[in-house]
């Protein structure tokens, strides 16, 4: 494959994975992904910035080939996690005189995942720079999106800005320039869910930083590059922003449809009410979208029958899941149904309690919800519009 030509001695290298169906053995990908690998041809010095995962360092290894590339004199490691730094170890064997230049931390994760000796790094400072001859490299750390090693590298004279797993998408191109913007949008979002959103204030800090720098273009280490780097730095900035939308999300799982009943209610009453709400059955439904959901929801109400008096795992997994992305969420609460007894929302509770959120009063029912029950469920309407309503969002 020949290398795509971003800018004069400047080159896209990475590889698209269209099969990938899942990410960190949790994430579906809706259209698989890319990993992102650029060259940089100095006036007298050769770097690449960022590499491979290894199940594709073979056709990687070979396409430097078939693009005549003989010697790569610096491997930036931008992050150590293996789908980018994979395939670190059979390129220094390549170029056994190449040097990976990479902050301390990133070179301790490089060095313990990948068995890399010590004196096949260059181990670089905050604002450090790299001359490649006519091009100098600038190294930003960047702690917390989404690791503690990673780093953005600034190629100051045609002012690209290379952000690594930041502002990515897990969505394979052809063109440098992706066009289709709503499938953009969404790839983006559901990546910035799942990868970034458990470090929103960092993403805020780094956006910040970013616009300062003012780059011409970013460049990520997945999906479609930015030309046009206002769209995705605006679309960081609403999805970080404090004040949530006016949206209820409703997870559930009904194994006898009775959870599912109240889920529908609320959805009908809420949304008479002028509230939008999502309602997702987690066993049918994609938990990406369950994601996307949570970066803007204001009040999150998790749905689950019981099995053997605890709550149904898959409803587990979801409160499990929101814990972990710490989504901006101001208000949580609980429906559910049961058979013969337990407890259900103590031990829903106690996994969600690393949220910020006030607490509505739950609504449990035995079977199928009656008369009073739905009463119940009207007045957890009324506690949710009053909150959305004195926090300003509907
Ligand atoms: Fe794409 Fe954190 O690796």
């Amino acid at each position: 494959m020949k290398f795509k030509e971003i800018e004069k001695n400047i080159y896209y290298c990475g590889l698209n994975d269209a099969d990938r169906v899942i990410f960190d053995e949790l994430i579906p990908l809706e259209h698989g992904t890319t990993y992102n690998s650029y060259l940089i041809k100095g006036s007298e010095k050769t770097a690449l910035i960022d590499t491979m995962y290894p199940p594709f360092s073979e056709e990687y290894l070979k396409n430097l080939d078939n693009n005549g590339i003989t010697n790569v004199d610096y491997i930036i490691a931008n992050h150590g996690e293996q789908d980018h730094s994979g395939t670190m170890p059979a390129l220094l064997e390549k170029f056994p005189n190449a040097k990976i230049v990479t902050n301390a931390v990133c070179k301790n994760n490089i060095k313990e995942m990948l068995l890399v000796d010590e004196d096949k790094f260059l181990t670089i400072k905050d604002s450090d720079t790299l001359s490649l001859g006519d091009k100098t490299l600038k190294f930003i750390l960047a702690p917390g999106v989404h690791w503690p090693d990673t780093m953005f590298t600034h190629l100051i004279e045609d002012n690209f800005l290379f952000t690594c797993d930041f502002l990515g998408a897990h969505l394979p191109f052809e063109e440098l320039y992706f066009k289709n913007d709503e499938t953009l949008v969404l790839s983006a979002k559901r990546y910035y869910a799942e990868i970034m959103m458990p470090f929103r204030p960092m993403c805020k800090k780094y956006i910040a930083m970013i616009k300062e720098i003012n780059p011409k273009m970013i460049l990520p280490s997945h999906g479609p590059l930015h030309d046009s780097p206002d769209f995705i730095l605006n679309l960081y900035a609403e999805w970080t922003f404090d004040t949530p939308k006016n949206l209820v999300l409703v997870p559930y799982v009904s194994m006898y449809k009775s959870v599912e009943e109240m889920a529908f209610y609320l959805k009908e009453k809420l949304e008479n009410k002028g509230i939008n709400v999502t309602c997702f059955d987690v066993i049918e439904d994609d938990l990406g979208d369950i994601a996307m959901n949570l970066v803007d929801a204001a009040t999150i109400i998790l749905g689950g029958s019981m099995v053997l008096a605890s709550p149904h795992p898959a409803i587990a997994n979801i409160a499990y899941i929101a814990n972990l992305l710490k989504p901006k969420a101001k208000f949580a609460s609980f429906i559910g149904s049961y058979g013969w007894g337990g407890n259900l929302f103590g031990k829903l509770g106690e996994i969600l309690s690393g949220l910020k959120v006030q607490l509505i009063e739950p609504v449990l029912v035995k079977g199928k919800p009656k008369e009073a029950d739905y009463k119940l469920l009207d007045e957890m309407v009324d506690t949710i519009y009053n909150f959305h309503k004195d926090a300003g969002l509907v």
